[in-house]
């Protein structure tokens, strides 16, 4: 069974191209590489043994999809490819919206064209908003507060609607929690452009010594040590989530919290990550960060229930694994 991974040489896209070919399926990236490199292609094929076919190619542009779809016959497909900074989409909402609705668009027409059914969707906990904790799938969602939630709620929105109209449709809108960690081998991880605005990345790189310390977003919140709250999950739990779905999904549309259901504070991360690694992490406290929330889980039982998928990997784990990738990157 063939899959196309969009978005396949990114962060969780790699990560689920592993997923899948150690499952037993053929996989075909289309990515761009707006924002990830060739070498990750190798570096799966290195990790899999298999072999990958890639197409660089943007895939909001229908006549190069279409040419994809054309060679191959796919089995389902699942789309990671998306813009995903939430302080750039506030400053380029354009690109954004374009870019994550129109590739979920041109995605959908092709899958009807050429008959491919299964369709699995790259969702955010962000879509939630300020819900009461733990988020649970059936939640009236609260409108977005910047361009990029907005376009993961239009995206959930146009494959919902697709599906309906295509009563043969499979889909699976899953919404990840915080994803963090690496493949074991540390050959493939998260690598953010610039300084990175998520607290992992940011914290394995003050250990590694690029960033002098790690500024903590407040310490004011109604948390157990008062800094947020969130749901880390370990990337490569998240890659087999994707293999599960794929095969577990039946005809209509189906959300998934793919999270672990526990929530871990930012002091209680940072601690995490010195009892893994032995690195301890100068920290100050700053003013809360704009936009952020206090807290964000999930409830998982619906994908227990129905998947039969449960996240399996600890937070001292995802601290391992995150930092062994980091101290073996260069450049
Ligand atoms: P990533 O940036 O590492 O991967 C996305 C990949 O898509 C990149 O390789 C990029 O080059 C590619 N891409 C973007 N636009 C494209 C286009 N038009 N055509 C072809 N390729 C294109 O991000 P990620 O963390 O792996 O996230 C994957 C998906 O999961 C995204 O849709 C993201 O919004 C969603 N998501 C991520 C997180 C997270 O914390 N990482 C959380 C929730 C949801
Ligand atoms: C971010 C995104 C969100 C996305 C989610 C999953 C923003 C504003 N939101 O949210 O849309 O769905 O990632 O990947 O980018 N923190 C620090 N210091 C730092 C960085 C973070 O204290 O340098 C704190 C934050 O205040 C937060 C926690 O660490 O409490 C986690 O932050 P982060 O990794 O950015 O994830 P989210 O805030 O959940």
């Amino acid at each position: 069974m063939k899959i196309l991974v969009t978005g396949g040489a990114g962060y969780i896209g790699s990560h689920t191209c592993v997923a899948l070919l150690e499952a037993g399926y053929e996989v075909v990236v289309a990515d761009n590489l707006c924002n990830s490199r060739a070498e990750t292609i190798e570096r799966i094929e290195e990790i899999s043994g298999k072999k990958v076919s890639f197409y660089q190619i943007d895939v909001t542009k229908e006549q190069l999809v279409e040419e994809v779809f054309a060679q191959h016959d796919f089995s389902g497909v699942i789309h990671f490819a998306g813009l995903k900074a939430v302080g750039e989409s506030v400053e380029k909402p354009l690109e954004y919206y374009y870019n994550n609705t129109v590739s979920t668009m041109v995605l959908a027409k092709m899958c009807q064209k050429y008959g491919v059914d299964r369709f699995v969707f790259s969702s955010s906990a962000t879509v939630y908003g300020e819900n009461k904790v733990p988020f649970v799938e059936t939640m009236p969602l609260l409108p977005a507060t910047n361009p990029y939630g907005a376009t993961k709620a239009i995206s959930e929105r146009i494959l919902t609607d697709v599906a309906k109209a295509n009563p043969n449709w499979s889909v699976a809108l899953l919404r990840y929690f915080n994803p963090v960690g690496a493949h074991e081998s540390g050959l493939i991880g998260e690598v953010p452009t610039g300084i990175p605005n998520n607290l992992m990345p940011y914290i394995t790189q003050v250990a590694k010594g690029k960033l002098p310390k790690l500024r903590v977003y407040g310490n004011d919140y109604p948390t157990v040590d008062g800094t947020g709250v969130r749901d880390y999950i370990h990337v490569m739990d998240l890659a087999e989530g994707h293999v599960v779905a794929l095969e577990k999904l039946t005809s209509g549309v189906h959300i998934y919290n793919l999270g672990t259901g526990q929530g871990t504070s930012v002091l209680q991360l940072v601690q995490a990550f010195t009892e893994a690694t032995g690195i301890e992490i100068p920290y100050e406290i700053v003013d809360r960060r704009p936009g952020d929330i206090a807290v964000c889980y999930a409830d998982v039982s619906k994908a227990e229930r129905e998947l039969g998928w449960k996240a399996r990997r600890s937070i001292v784990d995802m601290c391992r694994d995150a930092w062994n990738f980091e101290k073996n990157f260069t450049s």
